[in-house]
């Protein structure tokens, strides 16, 4: 991969205390030329030119890794680019991002993954694109997987829909478990969702908005699991929203099966009540569910079922978000915002958080031997300073992102990413971008 950021002399990041996959500690960290030199207690003598930050009261953790965000380029730059989405991602903490493959044209060849690592080749994260499972996401044949895992691809999808072919998804399986990548699904079975606009229960009745229901997911979850069994291959369930999904998901790891799954911070944070407002920043796929579902998702999370926390983050143009709610597009912006819903809403100790957001994520994607820690001497220096005492009200005209859907507007939350580091580089500062 593409990378040309050149590096200050050093960077120490001073008075913070670590929180990694080994433990917590109280301790300075020392950066030169991209990788921690040293992690002691404090380090007293720096070369000339050092960078300081200051990481007092704060929390200093390996960097964020989002397992589900769509960047819209190539081919949709009106709602986001490679440049502004991966800036929103450094201010949210992130040092690495899956990019979905739903876009204009799909990534599903060698050529499109090409030019998404070298548009993110210098950008304020790393840029990892996910490959399509099938050609254009159409659902009817392999794309050629192969020649994108050996360009890199680690995580396939076909996300914005679900394979809904169970042949063509074994065939994908057992490809995919051979080149030693993860296939990432979007559970929705389209006979089942199709023409619906919100989940499919006492809201969608009172709004007379058509529905999708509950199960529209589930048995999609319930085939695949049963495809993981035949075929022995790694699966990641992407975006899981309702308490019969994770109900499955739990008994599938506890009988062994090898599969991951991730939840969306809308989905433990919001519920489809938010629908009657009529406003389609609150349209997603899959859609705001009922509070049980919202408790499931929580519950999920505390215990373990869940192993990442992805962001889901879809910006959409005001065009195409200002229409009636059937007609919108679905999707909302996430990466800003993940982390402090995360520390506000949940009940979890920022170990657990952090496991959910980072290492586990990390390992997921591949990514772990140079993001999700741990923060010690020799690693490359990916990394997020958080201050868990800050409060801050989402203002969605502030965002980094190109679009505005951000279901957020106006809510307080606590905690908040003070400084996020590149490979060695300051890419955000006191809560500012550097470029
Ligand atoms: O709400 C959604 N928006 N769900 C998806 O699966 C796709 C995404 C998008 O690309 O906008």
């Amino acid at each position: 991969m593409l990378r040309n950021q050149r590096h200050p002399v050093a960077v120490v990041i001073r008075g913070g205390r670590i929180v990694d996959q080994t433990g917590t500690r109280q301790a300075d960290v020392l950066i030169m030329d991209g990788r921690i030199t040293s992690v002691t207690t404090k380090v007293s003598s720096v070369p000339a030119g050092t960078v300081v930050l200051d990481a007092a009261g704060c929390i200093v953790a390996p960097g964020l890794v989002d397992l589900h965000t769509h960047l819209r380029e190539p081919g949709r730059e009106e709602a986001e680019t490679i440049d502004s989405g991966s800036r929103a991602a450094a201010l949210g903490g992130y040092t690495a991002v899956v990019a979905m493959p739903n876009t204009e044209p799909a990534i599903d060849s060698a050529a499109v993954v090409r030019q998404v690592f070298h548009l993110g080749a210098d950008s304020c994260c790393d840029v990892h694109p996910a490959g399509a499972i099938t050609l254009g996401r159409e659902g009817r044949r392999l794309a050629p997987m192969a020649e994108m895992a050996a360009l890199g691809v680690r995580v396939f999808t076909d996300d914005g829909a679900g394979v809904q072919d169970a042949r063509l998804m074994r065939r994908a399986l057992e490809y995919a478990s051979a080149l030693g990548v993860t296939l990432a699904q979007h559970c929705e079975d389209a006979s089942l969702a199709g023409g619906g606009h919100m989940h499919e229960g006492e809201w969608s009745s009172r709004l007379g908005i058509p529905g999708q229901p509950a199960e529209a997911e589930e048995l999609m979850v319930m085939r695949d699991l049963a495809l993981a069994r035949l075929t022995g291959s790694r699966l990641h369930f992407l975006h899981l929203s309702t308490a019969g999904s994770l109900a499955m998901v739990r008994g599938a790891k506890s009988s062994g099966l090898g599969v991951t799954a991730e939840v969306a911070p809308h989905h433990f944070t919001l519920t489809d009540a938010e629908c009657a407002s009529y406003n389609p920043v609150f349209k997603v796929n899959p859609p705001l569910r009922t509070e049980e579902d919202v408790e499931a998702v929580k519950a999920a999370l505390a215990e373990g079922t869940v192993d990442a926390i992805a962001t889901d983050h879809a910006p959409h143009t005001q065009e195409s978000k200002e229409v009636p709610f059937d007609q919108a597009l679905p999707g909302m912006l996430g990466l800003e915002t993940a982390l402090a819903l995360a520390l506000t809403e949940l009940d979890l100790p920022i170990e657990q958080i952090l496991a959910l957001m980072s290492w586990q994520p990390a390992r997921i994607a591949g990514l772990e031997d140079t993001h999700g820690g741990p923060v010690a001497s020799g690693r490359t220096a990916n990394l997020c300073v958080i201050d868990p005492a800050e409060t801050w009200i989402v203002d969605p005209a502030s965002s980094a992102s190109r679009s505005r859907n951000n279901p957020y507007s106006g809510r307080k939350l606590t905690g908040r990413v003070r400084h996020t580091i590149l490979r060695g580089k300051p890419v955000v500062v006191n809560g500012e971008p550097q470029r």
